[in-house]
């Protein structure tokens, strides 16, 4: 679609946004699934037709099965949020399952539109978040099985299988689309300039071509 098309197709449907926004408080619905193919607006998704809703729409069974752990991290997180699983569309619940090899781990990240809690169901993990208050202190625990830890939203957090064993993770957020950056994607998986990645991390340049070729970076 092109820049006209688009700007064509936001006033064009602006006006039934703001409609639908007003008659959203007088006229309550029980749900609204997403249409993943319809415009996406800061509350979510364009609804599916009512008409076409079925059970199906609110079950998801991708977190049956965890993702493979074959991988650099010896972890996967497998996220059942409204991209995945459209029912989610304007209800503020998200999930996501993380499976640990030992000694497996899922990097530094952050949700910057929610909070996130996590429950472990298998094995144990060690998971922390760093405050963003000014003192940047680091909240370290490590959790055994059936215990739950919260990350507040928008903080850099991770989780780490210090165990001996598999370790399965369940997580639930408060909005149907966290958002998810991962900060060693951010600075050495994309064409972010090894130069400018330096200047803005006090990391030696040898060090950044090294880490931009291990997470596929360029530049
Ligand atoms: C949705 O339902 C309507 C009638 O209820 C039907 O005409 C239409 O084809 C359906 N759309 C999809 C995508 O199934
Ligand atoms: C996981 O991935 C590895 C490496 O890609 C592969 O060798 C292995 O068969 C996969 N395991 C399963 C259970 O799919």
């Amino acid at each position: 679609m092109s820049s006209n098309q688009r700007f064509f197709l936001l006033i064009t449907l602006l006006p039934f946004t703001i409609l639908s926004f007003f008659s959203s408080t007088s006229l309550a619905v029980d749900f609204c699934v997403a249409d993943l193919n319809g415009y996406q607006t800061p509350s979510g998704y364009v609804c599916k037709n009512p008409a076409n809703v079925t059970a199906d729409d609110f079950v998801f069974s991708g977190l049956i099965t965890g993702a493979n752990t074959s991988n650099i991290n010896k972890a996967a997180a497998t996220p059942a949020t409204v991209q995945q699983f459209p029912g989610l569309n304007g209800l503020n619940l998200a999930a996501a399952r993380a499976d640990f090899a030992p000694g497996g781990a899922i990097p530094l990240h952050t949700h910057p539109y929610s909070s996130e809690m996590i429950y472990v169901v298998e094995g144990s993990v060690t998971a922390g978040f760093v405050s963003g208050i000014t003192s940047n202190k680091v909240y370290v625990k490590k959790l055994k099985k059936g215990e739950i830890m919260v990350f507040p939203q928008g903080l850099v957090h991770f989780q780490a299988n210090t165990g001996s064993e598999n370790a399965v993770v369940f997580a639930t957020f408060g909005n149907a689309d966290p958002g998810v950056q991962m900060i060693n994607a951010a600075l050495f998986g994309n064409d972010f300039s090894s130069f400018l990645v330096e200047k803005t991390t006090n990391i030696d340049q040898a060090e950044v071509r090294k880490l931009k070729k291990l997470l596929g970076g360029s530049g």
